[in-house]
């Protein structure tokens, strides 16, 4: 984790008062760092992009994804990864190079197809054959050759949650490599005129501290290649070896640097290479968690504190499970510190829950706290990915604004919904309108 700074005992974010923010933009608040997100691409650029040739390091944008982030990651050089119409939206909004968009997903629709091939994405990475005939139809249609890259089911295991595992050969992801699918995929995706076949993609997981399922997927995947040129003469120019570096939330998390992950799987792909005699391809690494997780904090007020003697003690907070359901979700810890006594002994024991109506709505079990009273602020630390992007209404209750900070300054970058954003989309049919016919219906 950061390391964590306070001043006459508050806690400092991005070189922001973080209880001054709090009262200022109001609660629950996400504050991203923008220094920590370009370390941490910066980290990439160093230990990856300049230190292998033909690399390239796209930004996992399901992560968080808003207009801000896509010029942060578009100045740092990096690519950017699209799982849905919505995400490419922001980031052609966002002006942001479509030659450098990779496109995911594992039933993209036919108007999202439409709309990046229209807007000449990068790359289409496909996950299955339904999808190369709806791309190579659209091609012909628009007059456009898409360069795609196949994305495969690698067939390794993870050391992570089941639900944020990918590489599993029983995965709704990718094309199963088995030979009577995968040589013939290659071998439409060669014939068909409006498609380039470029490589293959893998993801196997996320949130992981070992590379084994990445070696074992680069294995699998150095074996297919090696296949695909011996059987029908296929090069692969491009392999894409996704995300999936883990970061620290809570104690026992062990993070590794890029490198650990990175360098293994740039030796084990060189190795292939000369063992099969294949040119060496342009590899492409995906992280979304490790650039943004750690940038993000969420500020809370505390409200309701019920003490049940002998069992526990309640403290509520004025978001949860809306602005993050990582918890109710994956039981997901999280550590965090009271942001106005963040000097203070921490000499209490309480569970930090959220105002849903939900009991799975406990963002923190067992934290240990100072003495607290309802309105402070609760920071909560590594909520920077899959939180905002993964928000919802829940209790019809809005979602958070999103505050950059930088250096002692602060702006926001999504603005905080209010009701009328919540009622904005609702429509009353003309019958219900009319307030005594209804009455009648139930008088009778
Ligand atoms: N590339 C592909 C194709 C992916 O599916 C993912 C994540 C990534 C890259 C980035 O993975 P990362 O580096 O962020 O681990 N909602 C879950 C995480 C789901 C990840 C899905 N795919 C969570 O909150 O833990």
């Amino acid at each position: 984790m950061n390391k964590i700074s306070t001043k006459d005992g508050n806690l400092i974010f991005g070189g922001c008062n973080t209880v001054e923010l709090a009262k200022e933009y109001g609660t629950p608040l996400y504050v991203i760092s923008e220094e920590i997100i370009r370390g941490k691409c910066e980290q990439i650029r160093e230990e990856f992009l300049y230190k292998y040739e033909n690399t390239r390091a796209a930004y996992a944008s399901k992560a968080f994804l808003s207009l801000a982030m896509c010029k942060i990651i578009e100045r740092e050089g990096l690519d950017l990864d699209v799982v849905s119409g919505g995400e490419l939206y922001t980031a052609l909004k966002a002006d942001y190079p479509t030659e450098k968009i990779f496109f995911h997903g594992n039933n993209k629709t036919i108007d999202e197809l439409y709309m990046a091939i229209e807007n000449n994405v990068g790359r289409i990475v496909v996950d299955n054959l339904y999808e190369l005939e709806l791309i190579n139809g659209i091609g012909e249609d628009l007059n456009k050759k898409t360069k795609i890259l196949y994305r495969i089911t690698p067939g390794v295991e993870s050391d992570t949650h089941d639900y944020i595992s990918t590489g599993q050969k029983d995965s709704k992801f990718g094309i199963p490599l088995n030979e009577n699918v995968i040589f013939e995929a290659i071998k439409n995706a060669i014939n068909y005129k409006n498609i380039e076949l470029m490589g293959f993609h893998f993801h196997v997981g996320s949130q992981l501290f070992n590379n084994n399922s990445h070696l074992g997927a680069v294995e699998n995947v150095m074996l297919l290649v090696k296949e695909a040129k011996e059987r029908l003469g296929f090069i692969t120019k491009e392999i894409n070896t996704g995300g999936g570096y883990g970061i620290y939330y809570y104690e026992g998390d062990t993070p590794k640097p890029i490198d650990y992950f990175t360098d293994s799987i740039m030796e084990k792909i060189y190795e292939k290479c000369n063992e099969f005699n294949l040119d060496k391809p342009t590899v492409i690494i995906e992280p979304g968690r490790w650039i943004i997780g750690e940038a993000g904090i969420t500020l809370y007020t505390i409200g309701a504190i019920k003490d049940i003697p002998n069992i526990r003690t309640y403290v509520s907070v004025d978001g949860g499970l809306p602005d993050n359901p990582r918890p109710a979700l994956y039981g997901a810890k999280y550590d965090a510190l009271v942001a106005n006594k963040a000097n203070e002994e921490k000499n209490n024991t309480v569970t930090i829950a959220g105002k849903c109506c939900e009991t799975s709505d406990i963002l923190i079990w067992d934290l240990k706290i100072p003495s607290i009273e309802s309105g402070d602020i609760l920071a909560v630390f590594g909520t920077g990915a899959y939180n905002y992007s993964m928000a919802n209404n829940y209790n019809r209750i809005p979602k958070p604004a999103v505050v950059l900070v930088k250096s002692g300054y602060s702006e926001v970058i999504v603005e905080r919904e209010n009701y009328d954003d919540l009622i904005d989309k609702d429509r009353v049919p003309d019958h219900l309108e009319n307030l005594e016919s209804t009455t009648c219906e139930i008088a009778n």
